[in-house]
């Protein structure tokens, strides 16, 4: 069975158990700062699992890509020594929220992996599984109900084993949804019958002979920061189910192999990387190694780069970096490939290879290539500067002594050597490197540069943390009416807040917040910015809106100043207040029914539609002129501009600036209907349409479709017709990282009074020569070279 079999029947699976299937999300975690990678299938559904997201489905299946190279589940220094570890791979997975718990789980878990091949099963032999269960410990006790299910599905109670926290209790990262969990090992061995080969104390043991293939994990708690650096687990509003089943392990036992590096998802990579190296591929020799170690960080890489991570110098830029460099030193290294660059072509082989089920990666082709070839390019000069650098800091120690360790880690930290290369090197001019010390000094010495660098600020910290009284809203839907009109009236009242309370009452200059059953203000999101304007309350009270935005999904909040009268609100029923008809019951039913009418700055809004609009055409014609490579990183739409961040990896030309202003231009001329559709967001990206790096899909979604030239989907407010635009005009365009630009344009009026601003510049200037503005340009080289000439005679 292919490895793509494999992902194809476990979806159709659980499919068929009423489960919907979703998407992976990208590798760069939608505003997730506890995350580097995404790193399970259930990253995308925190929110979900934390009850602070609903879904229109309880059910969910998915194959995720994976990432675990930095963070609390980090493989990295593991690849290509064990049969196993792998930075990337591809989680199957099934969830439940709030539906189902323990006992569908491990029953689905059973059906799938023991259940015949001809029902669209795997068919494995049940004497080769294992389960475990979480053992307890003073926190969370032990989870005997799992064990007593795997004995109603019929696993045999001595192949049932209880473990601790380490192994089975789950947890995403520092802080997040967690729970106990139950893994099933395999046993690969030649021997299932003979209890001295398939035996317990194998499972989490040594050797890779029976692995753990399946995890499920039981989420009942979010793990909370109380204090710095401590922690409390609370009860989840409902508990639910995350599940991760290894796809390239399972492959293994599938396809009959003992190494995930042999199976048909990434053995074509280790052969292609041995071709390029002119030799066989022996699993057994530093060549073999250093294969499985390129074959694995090439997936990475190329995955990464086709998500929108770029390698850099922080965060998970800089994993990127490690991974790409350690590949291409042990390409150069233990397999020669020095000539002209190797790893860009091993990365396109992954293209090649996985394109086709990943089809952002055959999008983003020539990109990936471009990238990495800068990276082998410019870690070629790092790597001499690095080791010059070593060179002069070993030269003076006598052969034998002890390694500085720090300077050492500075030189891993600074200029990216590998940790490998340096111990290599360090054995080969003669310093004895005693493995433990050199892993314990080494990691406390980058351990003291990472503290002091947090201590500095040089590294980034997490972001601010949304304030907990919106949690009280979670069940409150408010309603956007903004996509129809800018004026609402008879807004109900669901919570007023101050500082970090909700109050009963606003007075007059006070500031605060308030959140309304229907709202036509658009709350901060993709890049727009939140409406402003004025609320008006039946009984007179005056507010001015600063600005609009939603902490938590669904929830749409108002920043306001009282700038007449007082606001009160009477607590209702959280249920009520979605209906015309329910409104009107609790305006007989309450002594101070509180309406009001929100009424959007009307100019502003039509400013940010031309700029939200002008965004899509120039993205559009963006990726005409450039490429398909150029993908959205990044943007602002402001009333009085708009910044748009995209990867390519060079300044634009000016031909190419004027390119993209007259494609622009031209569909603003076209003056076409833009339309929009509401369809679920698998159907919307078959459609064709953009999706943009960092956001989070699901559901029904908006797509918005400038005919004949922009598909995206999209929540924003846009115009009527292209020509509503007026004009479009680029003002500015900047790296602002490697492989980053940035771009700023202004439309319409904004873009009138530049251009006004122009005329007049350049009237003055022609004035006060004395010439006219045909003129001007002759009339400033007469004036240079009567310059020039004065300069040298004088
Ligand atoms: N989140 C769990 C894991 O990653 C199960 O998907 O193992």
């Amino acid at each position: 069975m292919t490895g793509n079999e494999i992902r194809e029947k476990f979806l159709e699976y659980f499919e068929r158990q009423g489960h919907t299937r979703v998407r992976s999300s990208l590798l760069l975690p939608a505003n997730d700062p506890t995350l580097l990678f995404a790193n399970a299938g259930m990253n995308q559904f925190k929110d979900t699992f934390l009850g602070l997201e609903k879904r229109d489905y309880v059910r969910a299946c998915s194959s995720q890509k994976c990432l675990r190279a930095g963070g609390k589940h980090n493989d990295l220094d593991e690849v290509g020594k064990t049969a196993r570890h792998q930075t990337f791979f591809e989680m199957l997975g099934n969830f439940s929220f709030g539906d189902y718990f323990k006992r569908e789980a491990i029953q689905y878990a059973w059906d799938f992996l023991t259940g015949s091949q001809d029902e669209g099963k795997l068919g494995l032999d049940p004497s080769r599984l294992w389960f475990t269960v979480f053992g307890g410990d003073d926190e969370v006790p032990a989870d005997d109900e799992a064990a007593a299910l795997w004995e109603e599905v019929s696993a045999k109670p001595e192949r049932i084993l209880r473990f601790g926290r380490d192994d089975n209790f789950w947890q995403m990262a520092e802080t997040g949804p967690c729970g106990p969990n139950s893994e099933i090992n395999y046993y690969l061995g030649e021997h299932p019958e003979d209890p001295n080969f398939n035996r317990a104390d194998l499972v989490n043991g040594p050797g890779d002979t029976t692995m753990e293939i399946w995890n499920l994990v039981f989420m009942q708690y979010n793990r909370v920061e109380v204090e710095p650096g401590k922690y409390k687990l609370e009860p989840l509003p409902k508990p639910s189910v995350d599940t991760g089943l290894g796809l390239e392990r399972t492959a293994v036992i599938l396809q009959g192999k003992f190494s995930n590096y042999d199976t048909d998802l990434i053995r074509p990579i280790v052969d292609f990387t041995a071709r390029l190296a002119g030799r066989n591929y022996d699993p057994e020799t530093p060549e073999g190694f250093a294969m499985r170690v390129i074959a694995d960080h090439a997936r990475a890489t190329a995955f990464s780069i086709a998500d929108g991570i770029l390698p850099g110098n922080e965060g998970r830029n800089y994993v990127l970096r490690k991974i790409m460099r350690r590949a291409i030193y042990h390409g150069q290294h233990a397999l020669q490939l020095v000539g002209p660059y190797f790893f860009f072509k091993v990365t396109d082989f992954v293209v090649d290879l996985m394109g086709s089920t990943y089809p952002e990666l055959e999008a983003s082709r020539e990109f990936i290539k471009r990238i990495v070839r800068i990276e082998e390019q410019r870690f070629g000069a790092t790597l001499t500067r690095g080791l010059q650098v070593l060179d002069a800091l070993l030269s003076p120690l006598p052969k034998g002594s002890m390694p500085p360790y720090r300077e050492l880690a500075r030189l891993y930290d600074t200029f990216g050597l590998p940790r490998d290369l340096i111990r290599v090197i360090l054995q080969e001019r003669g310093y004895k490197v005693d493995e433990t010390e050199f892993n314990l000094g080494f990691n406390d010495a980058l351990l003291q540069i990472q503290i002091h660098q947090a201590a500095t600020g040089s590294k980034p910290q997490g972001f601010a943390k949304v304030k907990p009284v919106y949690q009280r809203f979670v069940d409150r839907k408010c309603e956007f009416t903004g996509y129809d009109e800018t004026r609402t009236e008879g807004a109900l009242i669901f919570g007023l807040i101050k500082g970090d309370q909700t109050v009963c009452k606003l007075n007059q200059g006070d500031e605060g917040e308030i959140i309304l059953n229907r709202t036509p203000f658009y709350p901060e999101a993709g890049g727009q910015v939140g409406d402003t304007g004025v609320l008006v309350s039946a009984n007179g009270a005056h507010l001015t809106v600063h600005d609009t935005f939603s902490p938590l999904s669904g929830l749409i909040v108002h920043r306001v100043t009282v700038d007449r009268g007082q606001l009160v609100h009477q607590e209702i029923p959280p249920q009520w207040g979605q209906s015309l008809a329910e409104v009107k019951v609790i305006a007989e039913t309450y002594p101070f029914p509180e309406f009001v009418t929100a009424q959007v700055d009307v100019e502003k809004r039509d400013a940010t539609r031309r700029n939200h609009t002008a965004t899509h055409l120039v993205h559009a014609a963006l990726r005409e002129v450039l490429g398909g490579h150029v993908k959205q990183a990044g943007s602002v739409v402001a009333p009085s501009y708009l910044r748009f961040d995209f990867t390519h990896y060079q300044p634009m030309t000016d031909d190419e600036i004027k390119e993209v202003e007259r494609l622009v231009n031209e569909q603003i001329l076209r003056n076409v209907k833009v339309e929009t559709d509401i369809m679920p967001v698998e159907d919307a990206i078959r459609a064709g349409a953009m999706a943009l790096f960092g956001e989070k899909y699901s559901g029904m979604m908006r797509v918005l479709t400038v005919p004949g030239f922009s598909k995206e989907l999209c929540g924003g407010t846009h115009v009527r017709a292209t020509g509503d635009i007026g004009v479009f005009k680029i003002t500015s365009d900047e790296s602002i990282a490697s492989g980053v630009r940035r771009i700023r344009a202004v439309t319409g009026f904004d873009a009138y009074e530049r251009f006004r601003e122009d005329e007049l510049l350049i009237d003055q200037v022609a004035s006060s020569l004395r010439t006219s503005r045909a003129e001007l340009p002759a009339v400033v080289g007469k004036l240079q070279d009567e310059l020039k000439k004065a300069r040298r005679e004088a």
